[in-house]
């Protein structure tokens, strides 16, 4: 192919649309109208920890748009039919201690046969580089389809960091559940997970010199916990 700038410039957008290919981010009115409460600094723990709650529901149930389903038969009062019910894989639950903690719940009151694992893990404040410090998953986590949950991607090293450590424990379908993510987040578990999908409720502008999120909602952590 002759190199010029319109070449360059169909091979950039070819690249942008292999990076948001696997990228779902929900511009449905509600998760918005929610996410800017939350992100507003005068938002207390309270209403903060529901939000999440809210959002992280309404997430999942675009999440889970491409679940597997099987006809089952099904006795209505009136007569014997075929009906679409769940199918394939069982559901993992995958909180990043502590912050997604805050949409654990959410998501099992539409899945409330999930099972939930735990990775525990902290951004280092010198390097932002993820320090592990727990790791419990369910027996059979290998045989499930897992959602991994973090409000903030950020430079995406803690999420990938755990995605990391669930393939090293034989899982492969992945997908990771988060509220807001910088573009750099995004490019980094992309580079070193291309298979996961990313599902956000928004993707913002960037981060800034201490690694937080702009304009993003401060710590995730200390805002659902009250720690600061
Ligand atoms: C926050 C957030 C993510 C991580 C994102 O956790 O909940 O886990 O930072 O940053 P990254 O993409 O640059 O890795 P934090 O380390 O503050 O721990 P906490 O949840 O215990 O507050
Ligand atoms: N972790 C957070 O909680 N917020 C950010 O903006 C970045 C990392």
């Amino acid at each position: 192919m002759e190199y010029n700038i319109h070449n360059k410039l169909f091979i950039f957008y070819e690249r942008l649309d292999t990076f948001m290919s696997k990228v779902h981010v929900f511009d449905h009115p509600l998760i918005q109208h929610k996410l800017a409460i939350m992100r507003d600094k005068n938002t207390g723990c309270k209403e903060f920890r529901e939000l999440l709650d809210e959002i992280s529901m309404l997430m999942v149930y675009e999440v889970t748009r491409d679940l597997p389903v099987e006809e089952v038969e099904v006795e209505t009062p009136i007569m014997t039919a075929k009906f679409n019910m769940l199918a394939g894989k069982p559901i993992g639950i995958i909180p990043i201690l502590r912050a997604g903690l805050g949409m654990v719940d959410g998501i099992m009151q539409l899945i409330p046969n999930a099972k939930v694992g735990h990775v525990g893990l902290y951004r280092d404040p010198e390097t932002l580089e993820p320090v592990e410090y727990y790791c419990k998953l369910p027996e059979d986590a290998e045989h499930r389809e897992l959602f991994v949950l973090d409000p903030m991607l950020a430079t995406g090293g803690s999420a990938a960091a755990a995605i990391g450590f669930l393939k090293k424990r034989g899982c492969n379908n992945i997908r990771l559940v988060n509220l807001i993510a910088a573009p750099e987040g995004i490019e980094r578990v992309q580079k070193e997970h291309p298979d996961v999908d990313i599902y956000v409720a928004a993707l913002d502008e960037k981060l800034n010199d201490h690694g937080y999120i702009i304009p993003g909602l401060g710590d995730a952590g200390d805002r659902l916990f009250g720690t600061k």
